[in-house]
């Protein structure tokens, strides 16, 4: 490997949800960090991000605090992402991006480490993370698409209110707060109360009735697993959960297979981890997935609806700031050092385009 290590990385979006794990995982897989440039509004400059023991100060994410910097990640809204990204990119740098900004931009590789890292090649500055609900949910379904083909997914979801950023997390807080003392529940952050209730909306109404969150499953599922004519329904529900989404996922395959068959597939997905026990209430829970690195996938179960043996039933979740986001960001990182592709390919010398060999990052 000839990159220059260690590297100057910047998170932007440093005070948020997401920025703070980022950081954390940062520390914890011990990446090659030289320089960390916490970045974030201007309303956060003064503030300090706690990292390796020390407290970093956050600066403004202004086009000069990306001079210098190798590798920026950037998790601070779409418009943002939509701005400063290529401002970043302009200036050197390689954005892996937490926002829907580029997503389903062409040429712009949206990547799950352990479903297409190989998309990576070809990145030119730009390389998007999934939606968090995608995240989870492709790992599982790569292994049914690789052994039996996939025709169909019906996916749906049981989203935490982290997935909605810190003020939701406030937000519910407040409302388990105010039932307790009697007081009425202000909501602002959602169209209704979050707590005990669950919201079957989640992002936008587009005209078709599906919300943005069903279509972004529906239309990263079929990039990320290069099945463009994959049949995909969703319906996405915010629930008073704090941390991890949950998903029952309905799958209808090519060929016949067994849920024991599933299972034994579902286990041999790096970073997948299959808990199933019914008889001993041993299931996927959101409680015990928060903080964890994994994809828990449990309850597999014969799908009668579907003829001939080709339909499955299960229930996958995972802790959506870490690999719906921050883990999964981060292992991108790790990959594009592990072979040399973190230059945008136009800037790497041809022998090294797509070889995993080569100059180094100037
Ligand atoms: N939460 C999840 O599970 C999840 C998963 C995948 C992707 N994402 C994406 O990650 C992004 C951040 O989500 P979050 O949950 O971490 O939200 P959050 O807790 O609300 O944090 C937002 C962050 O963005 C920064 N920011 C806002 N406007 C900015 C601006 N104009 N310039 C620079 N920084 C700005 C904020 O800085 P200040 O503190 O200064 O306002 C804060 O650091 C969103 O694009 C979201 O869609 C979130």
């Amino acid at each position: 490997m000839t990159n220059r290590l260690p590297l100057t990385v910047a998170v932007v979006g440093a005070t948020g949800v997401v920025g703070g794990t980022m950081i954390r995982v940062l520390e914890e897989r011990d990446f090659p960090v030289g320089e960390l440039r916490p970045l974030a509004s201007a309303r956060s400059v003064g503030r300090t991000m706690p990292f390796r023991g020390a407290r970093i100060e956050v600066a403004e994410a202004t086009p000069e605090a990306f001079d210098g910097v190798d590798l920026a990640f950037f998790s601070a809204g779409g418009g943002t992402s939509r701005e400063l990204a290529p401002v970043a990119v302009a200036r050197g740098a390689t954005v892996i991006d937490n926002s829907s900004a580029w997503r389903m931009e062409p040429g712009v590789p949206l990547v799950v480490s352990q479903v297409n890292p190989d998309d990576l090649a070809g990145h030119e500055g730009i390389i998007a993370n999934p939606n968090c609900s995608t995240m989870q949910l492709v790992p599982v379904l790569m292994a049914l698409r690789d052994s039996v083909g996939l025709e169909r997914v019906i996916v749906d979801t049981y989203q935490s209110v982290s997935g909605t950023g810190a003020k939701a997390i406030a937000e519910l807080e407040g409302q388990v707060r105010a039932h307790v003392a009697g007081e009425p529940k202000a909501a602002s952050v959602y169209p209704h109360p979050i707590a005990f209730n669950a919201l079957p909306e989640i992002d936008v109404f587009q005209d078709d009735g599906y919300t943005r969150e069903e279509w972004k499953i529906a239309v990263e599922s079929r990039k990320i697993l290069h099945l463009p004519d994959l049949r995909v329904s969703s319906t996405a529900v915010r629930i008073p959960v704090f941390v991890s989404h949950s998903e029952a996922v309905h799958v209808e395959t090519r060929r016949p297979i067994t849920p024991d068959r599933a299972r034994e597939l579902f286990c041999g997905v790096p970073g997948v981890t299959v808990q199933d026990d019914p008889a001993g209430h041993v299931y996927p829970l959101a409680t015990h997935a928060a903080g964890r690195d994994d994809v828990f996938v449990g309850r597999v179960r014969q799908d009668p609806s579907v003829p001939d043996g080709r339909g499955l039933a299960f229930w996958v979740v995972s802790d959506n700031l870490r690999k719906g986001a921050a883990l999964n960001a981060v292992e991108l990182a790790e990959i594009l050092i592990e072979r040399d592709w973190l230059r945008a390919a136009s800037r790497r010398t041809p022998a090294t385009i797509g070889s995993g060999a080569g100059e180094g990052h100037a």
